[in-house]
């Protein structure tokens, strides 16, 4: 028992130098570049972005590495190299045009926040609250997606928190109401009965009326898209957090419920859970290492005892099996880390190969499975 615990142990160590290794070697082969997606394992391709929302990954995971080595007294040139690649994303507090200011900036601001106490760190966090708020749609309640008025994503559960987070730092019942409203009318539209997801949501403008849900990078309106899933179960989590209002709570846990009892043995997810049996063989590892991190959050959160250890046990074996089978540990080729990801298997994007979401959330989920 004690052998095999170490052995785990070594593993986690190991990917976590393979880490640090491949993050290096991106920040010196393509300095100041901010990826998304590989091609044949590689970055650096003429693919399209289909939207402007990974920026906040790379730094994230900076900042991840720093606070590690800074815990052995080695963290400068990660600290600078955080630093270098998180200012440059400062404009992007006003940006209007993407629902992801909650993935650009607690992954960066947040972090170094919490590393120096700068309150000019917090005031962008908070202006960025400010905007985010703005996407909201009074008819409807619910933050607007990066495609149209009428258009609520499941993903923007990952990012409301960041108004949430503005709400209750500068005491705004405004903003406390749109993150609420966001929240509740995800929960009711786009979360179903036996806890899956829709990714999309679609309304009336005109009467705020949810016609229906639909999907864009989901395989159809009513199946369930494992990232998607994963943004759900992690987002509500975060919410509960933030509110310690019992819906959410119960909401993340159906949708880690639907993940734990539909995924096979090995942890991790078909890209969706209701594709045909044959496009299922392809795995999005991105769902997988999300799920994984937000189980372990989930394993904090929850208030029964079986379904600590039940959340803690799956999130380890979910890292576990990434460890082991998909990180590009002896792929010299291989410019990502984690493989097996999917961004938008219509539109051809970034299918099998690293995604930053998916190193990023991997990366967070390896540094609390190492503790
Ligand atoms: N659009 C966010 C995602 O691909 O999950």
């Amino acid at each position: 028992m004690i052998q095999l615990q170490t052995a785990r142990r070594e593993r986690l160590e190991e990917t976590f130098a393979h880490v640090k290794m491949q993050l290096r070697r991106l920040i010196e082969t393509h300095p100041d570049f901010y990826p998304m997606y590989t091609k044949y394992g590689r970055w650096k391709h003429d693919g399209e972005a289909w939207t402007h929302w990974c920026d906040g990954f790379l730094p994230g995971m900076l900042w991840i590495v720093y606070k590690r080595e800074a815990n052995g007294g080695n963290g400068g040139w990660w600290r600078e190299q955080a630093i270098r690649y998180s200012k440059p994303l400062e404009p992007r507090k006003h940006d209007r045009n993407v629902h992801d200011l909650g993935f650009i900036f607690m992954s960066t601001y947040w972090r170094w926040f919490q590393f120096t106490q700068d309150t000019s760190l917090k005031a962008v966090i908070l202006e960025a609250g400010r905007t985010l708020a703005l996407r909201f749609k009074e008819k409807g309640e619910y933050l607007r997606s990066f495609v149209s008025d009428d258009s609520l994503f499941i993903d923007i559960m990952m990012n409301v928190g960041i108004i949430f987070h503005a709400a209750i730092e500068l005491q705004d019942a405004q903003l406390l109401s749109v993150a609420m409203r966001h929240t509740l009318t995800s929960r009711r539209v786009l979360v179903r009965g036996d806890g899956s997801t829709a990714h999309e949501g679609l309304f009336d403008l005109e009467t705020g009326e949810f016609l229906r849900q639909t999907t864009h990078q989901g395989y159809r309106g009513d199946s369930c898209w494992s990232r998607g899933l994963a943004w759900s179960l992690y987002g509500f989590g975060t919410c509960y957090q933030y509110t310690r209002d019992p819906r959410f709570l119960e909401t993340a846990e159906a949708c880690a419920d639907f993940y734990l009892a539909n995924t096979p043995a090995d942890g991790v997810a078909p890209w969706d859970f209701d594709a045909p049996e044959e496009s299922r063989k392809q795995v999005d590892t991105s769902a997988a290492a999300i799920t994984a991190t937000g189980l372990f959050q989930l394993a904090r959160l929850s208030a029964d005892p079986a379904k600590r250890i039940l959340y803690e046990d799956a999130a380890r074996h979910i890292v576990g099996t990434l460890c082991e089978r998909y990180v590009s540990i002896g792929d010299a080729d291989w410019e990502g880390i984690l493989k097996g990801g999917v961004y938008h298997i219509h539109k051809g994007l970034g299918v099998n190969e690293s995604v930053m979401w998916g190193e990023y959330f991997f990366v967070e989920a390896l540094d609390k499975a190492l503790g």
